[in-house]
């Protein structure tokens, strides 16, 4: 198709958009010429495709409607010693300060036994939820009647997984009665209609098993159905199936890291405190984290400023990550500040624990060439392993963040590492970065100032 224009709707709504119809069906260069005659945009989104043709259809195919690739940064934060073993791990973040902190982070509690971590849990969960009218009694009794005929009508499914020691671990029937029945101004079909979920827990061994589970329940979900209408129990009955989806909440899919030191050693001479005063300051920062949901949130942030790098450099789902981590941080019905300190007969010790539902087999582990590789840098790791990088990159991170936070503040490294990005965006030359770099060394930086200090040094010349 070489003109597209025909594909054009009249225009009948406001905003910045095009509206066209059939866009999916256009080649990938129709696609950017139809954008190009609205925002002239060939030029930058040509230039980030790759030449390698291969791998820009690898890309390509991981989405839809792509008209470009939008590289982020990748940096490694080396000498993070977890268990005695020693991990450098990537992270794909555009926020510079992140690597930094892990990577000072990791050197600091390297030489005071590193990162302890541990696996408290590693099950998963779904759900069918479905909607009966009837009585509770006699569809509990013919759930438990089926129970393992469904179980055996998924087995084609769970097959392979049970193989590999995971599989469905249990299977449920729950009545979530919030009130008696469903008020009929939802489910208007029975006076006697109840929310119902079919809850099945999953092991998923190194994948993160999203398409498992979700295969999983839809069988068990087609199969109750079926069996619910042959089995010529139910007459009056209804049973409507709603929807069948894996949960992204597992709070039992559990990682814990933690440090520890004498206070001792917590003796920095960059710091103007004692160590004393540092752990107590420390402590109380992880206390008002615990007690005040607008600092949580921030302290969580910081935390998950590397998890999310983590999952991103490996290709996992680090929007899955992020619910549960703030689900799991609201659990106890307040948000709290997922990790926490104490100090204890002179000693130190920062904790975390956090739900992390990942993979290091399936999805885009493997295809995408960077997360391969970010797995082979982090020796292969099984998911298990993997969950405790991610939790002690994300202890790392909040241990350098609070550590600034209660000593000089955040900005001095804060706004040093963000000097970069302005000079770029002032285009400055190589021979003014390194001047600006010098010049702001003992100086605050910030926005103005750099400009300011640009705006000087360029008149003189
Ligand atoms: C910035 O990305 C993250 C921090 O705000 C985290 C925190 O305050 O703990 C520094």
């Amino acid at each position: 198709m070489s003109d597209i224009s025909s594909e054009y709707l009249s225009a009948q709504f406001q905003g910045p958009g095009i509206e066209i119809s059939g866009l999916s069906k256009l080649s990938k260069e129709e696609k950017i010429n139809y954008l190009n005659r609205h925002f002239d945009c060939k030029e930058i989104l040509q230039k980030f495709w790759n030449q390698d043709q291969n791998l820009q259809q690898l890309l390509d195919e991981f989405s839809e409607n792509t008209v470009s690739n939008f590289p982020f940064p990748m940096g490694i934060v080396p000498n993070l010693l977890i268990n005695q073993n020693l991990y450098t791990v990537p992270l794909v973040i555009e926020e510079s300060s992140v690597v930094a902190a892990c990577s000072k982070s990791a050197n600091f509690w390297k030489n005071k036994g590193g990162v302890k971590t541990s696996i408290l849990g590693a099950r998963k969960s779904g759900q069918v939820h479905l909607i009966y009218s009837g009585e509770k009694e006699k569809l509990l009794n013919f759930f438990f009647e089926i129970k393992n005929e469904m179980i055996e009508d998924a087995s084609p499914l769970l097959k392979k997984m049970e193989d590999r020691g995971g599989g469905l671990k249990s299977l449920e029937i729950i009545f979530k009665e919030t009130e008696q029945v469903l008020p009929t101004s939802l489910y208007q079909e029975n006076l006697n209609s109840h929310y119902v979920q079919l809850f099945a827990h999953f092991e998923t061994c190194d994948a993160m098993g999203a398409n498992f589970i979700n295969s999983v329940l839809e069988s068990l979900a087609v199969s109750f159905k079926e069996k619910f209408y042959k089995s010529g129990k139910f007459k009056k009955e209804k049973c409507d199936i709603i929807m069948s989806i894996l949960s992204n909440y597992t709070p039992e899919c559990l990682v814990r890291a933690e440090v520890s030191c004498l206070v001792s050693e917590l003796l920095d001479p960059a710091i103007d405190m004692s160590a004393e005063a540092f752990a107590q300051r420390f402590n109380l920062a992880t206390w008002i984290a615990q007690n005040d949901i607008y600092r949580a949130t921030t302290h969580n942030k910081g935390i998950m400023n590397g998890i999310d790098a983590v999952s991103l450099s490996t290709g996992n789902d680090f929007r899955a990550v992020e619910a549960c981590a703030h689900a799991y941080a609201s659990s106890s019905g307040k948000y709290k500040g997922l990790s926490n300190s104490k100090i204890e007969n002179g000693k130190f010790i920062f904790w975390l624990e956090i739900p992390l539902s990942v993979g290091t087999v399936g999805g885009l582990t493997s295809l995408h060439p960077l997360s391969k590789f970010s797995l082979q840098l982090m020796g292969n790791p099984k998911a298990s392993d993997l969950m405790q990088i991610m939790a002690a990159i994300g202890l790392m991170q909040n241990f350098a963040a609070l550590k600034s936070l209660v000593t000089s503040g955040i900005q001095k490294g804060h706004m040093k590492m963000h000097l970069l990005n302005m000079l770029n965006s002032f285009a400055a030359s190589e021979e003014e970065r390194i001047a600006a770099k010098e010049y702001f060394s003992d100086k605050t930086v910030s926005y103005s100032a750099v400009r300011e200090y640009l705006k000087m040094t360029r008149t003189w010349q």
